[in-house]
């Protein structure tokens, strides 16, 4: 590659984790990446991937994994701080930051919970959840965030694992503080508050774990509780972890599907009207919501031994990005893929990952996505955006809207 192209490549990749612009609207930026350098070794060392094929391979080639121990630590940190980010870094205790055979370990405890057919028995419940919720809308303006994206994904999580109904809310801002390590460019600030909520989560999910052992039910808490008490499945630690993990999981990124896929149809009312008009597209649209914006951005990997890809040699001991974002916009997967068509059929994005760490809720997720439009073209004729455009929150990994006003009637 050119030197000019390497120097552009890296100032668009340093726009894109480290500043707001670039966190705002990374589409055009990983075009031009894709375009200038689609398997890029930063000045700083780590690569980033943004071809689709080259995505997928890094995360179903086996020799990559979640050490992540030997990667820079974020920059303006003090030392105190790149201790506590090597501790977040550091943490093995579920599935999604551990390798096999802990990973496969942690995983097979609650797998079938989240098979395709088990999520399906949970359709008429969601269904009448997403009623209920919409029954408060009334006719006229709604924060669509607040009274259906967030209460939503996390009633549905919260069933399944037993987290009591009233203290969810005061979970979100613990979670969405927690999941500021997961920035590649986490600040001073970011990282001290995910300290902070990383310690109530645990003190609030080991007392729920206390008291579901004195009163057991039939949730997944329990049946988690049950595999610790069988002696070596997993520890209390693991267990405080997996049940965090899922609970987060399961609605941070849902949330934003349900905010980032209705603005998109907002913005696209042909698509809109056109689903409206036939419901057998509304896979194929749940798909393509993915697709168009994805709710998680960036997959990370540690290469356990050299890799080529796309040409490329990446050494053992690399910390390589697979950019799901850019990858599910890549021309040579999808054509015109900066078009939204909620009619594509061509294959799943990348944004529930892949390889073994594949996304666990993936069917629950798609399921919620399916009813709620489902359920919103059939209680309302007409939505529209109110107001200006609204913001997405500053962060790159998980992308979401902070609120979402839409004027129901009909
Ligand atoms: C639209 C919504 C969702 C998106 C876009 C999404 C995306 C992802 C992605 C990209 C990964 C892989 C991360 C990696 O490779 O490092 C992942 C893993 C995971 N997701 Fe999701 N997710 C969604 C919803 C859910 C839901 C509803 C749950 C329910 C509990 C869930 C639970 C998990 C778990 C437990 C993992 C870790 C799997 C493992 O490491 O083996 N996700 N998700």
């Amino acid at each position: 590659m050119a030197a000019v192209s390497a120097i552009e490549a890296d100032s668009l990749l340093v726009e894109l984790v480290a500043t707001p612009e670039g966190r705002a609207d990374p589409y055009p930026r990983y075009a031009t990446l894709r375009r200038l350098a689609p398997v890029h070794q930063s000045a700083l060392g780590f690569w980033a991937l943004s071809r689709y094929d080259d995505c997928q391979q890094l995360l179903r080639h086996p020799g990559v994994g979640k050490n992540f121990s030997g990667a820079a630590n974020s920059l303006g940190l003090s030392e105190e701080q790149r201790a506590e980010q090597n501790r977040f870094r550091n943490d093995r205790s579920n599935m999604l930051t551990t390798d096999p055979p802990d990973h496969t370990r942690l995983r097979g405890l609650v797998t079938r919970a989240f098979t395709p057919r088990t999520v399906e028995t949970l359709r008429s419940r969601i269904v009448a959840l997403v009623d209920d919720l919409l029954d408060g809308f009334g006719s006229g303006e709604v924060d669509v965030m607040d009274a259906l994206a967030f209460p939503l994904p996390v009633t549905v999580i919260g069933e399944m694992l037993g987290v009591p109904a009233e203290d969810r809310p005061g979970l979100r801002p613990l979670v969405r503080a927690v999941t500021a390590v997961l920035e590649l460019a986490v600040t001073p600030d970011g990282l001290a508050e995910a300290t902070t909520a990383d310690m109530r989560l645990q003190e609030y999910f080991a007392g729920l774990v206390a008291e579901r052992r004195a009163h057991p039910r039939d949730d997944l808490l329990t049946k988690l509780i049950e595999a610790e008490d069988k002696g070596d499945q997993l520890s209390e630690r693991e267990l405080i972890s997996t049940a965090i993990l899922l609970f987060a999981a399961g609605f941070e990124t849902t949330t934003h599907l349900i905010g980032n896929g209705l603005l998109a149809l907002l913005r696209h009312p042909d698509q809109l009207a056109r689903l409206r008009a036939d419901r057998s597209l509304l896979r194929p649209a749940v798909e393509e919501l993915l697709r168009y914006d994805s709710p998680v951005q960036i997959a990370v990997r540690t290469a356990y031994e050299d890799l080529s890809i796309g040409g490329h040699h990446i050494q053992t001991g690399s910390f390589v990005l697979a950019l799901l974002g850019a990858a599910n916009r890549d021309p040579a997967r999808f054509s015109e893929p900066e078009r939204l068509d909620v009619g594509r059929h061509e294959g799943a994005p990348m944004s529930f990952g892949g390889g073994i760490h594949f996304c666990l809720g993936a069917a629950l997720a798609r399921l919620e996505g399916h009813i709620v439009l489902d359920r919103l073209l059939d209680r309302f004729a007409t939505m529209e955006l109110v107001g200006g455009q609204p913001t997405y929150r500053d962060s790159l990994t998980l992308r979401g809207l902070v609120d979402l006003r839409i004027h129901f009637a009909g």
